[in-house]
């Protein structure tokens, strides 16, 4: 079953937006119980802290929750994890950066699967929470887009 881990700088923003958002979206299918989700850091100032109170309050206008505590991106998550998705350019470089030699985790952007072509999940550390819910928008659209992807590449395994 796909394993998805998504990854911003601080990890209190973007990436636990995104991690909410693609499992709530994976709950709502039969074999949702089967996927796994998380979501790091790339930046340690954040650690052991709650989503960011503009993301939570977006995520809960949207009936969504999350536990998630910040955490830092670390060697195992490249062996957990078949896919391991960036938010912007910077974030792509530090995940390529740290992956292991070896490496077989794929790491691309969140922005790849969106079905309107828009590639980066820019920053909105310290923007009004209007830029959040834009923020949603956009990982939710790129979140249907990689489930349209992961579906697709699994039936394509099929005997
Ligand atoms: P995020 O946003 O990467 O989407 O979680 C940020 C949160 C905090 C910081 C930077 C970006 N910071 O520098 O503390």
């Amino acid at each position: 079953m796909p394993s998805v881990l998504m990854v911003c700088l601080g990890n209190i923003c973007r990436s636990p937006m995104a991690e909410a958002v693609f499992r709530h979206l994976v709950q709502a299918r039969p074999d949702g119980r089967d996927w796994s989700v998380d979501s790091a850091g790339t930046g340690p100032w954040h650690v052991g802290s709650p989503p960011y109170r503009h993301t939570l309050e977006v995520l809960k206008t949207h009936g969504i929750t999350t536990n998630h505590r910040g955490r830092l991106v670390c060697p195992e998550d490249f062996a957990l994890f078949d896919l391991i998705l960036g938010m912007d350019g910077e974030n792509l470089a530090d995940l390529r950066k740290l992956a292991p030699a070896g490496n077989r985790a794929e790491i691309r952007l969140l922005g790849d699967f969106d079905p309107e072509g828009v590639r980066v999940v820019a920053d909105p550390y310290g923007k009004p929470i209007e830029r959040f819910h834009e923020l949603f928008v956009q990982v939710e659209r790129a979140c249907h887009g990689l489930i349209i992807e992961l579906d697709r590449r699994r039936l394509g395994r099929r005997p």
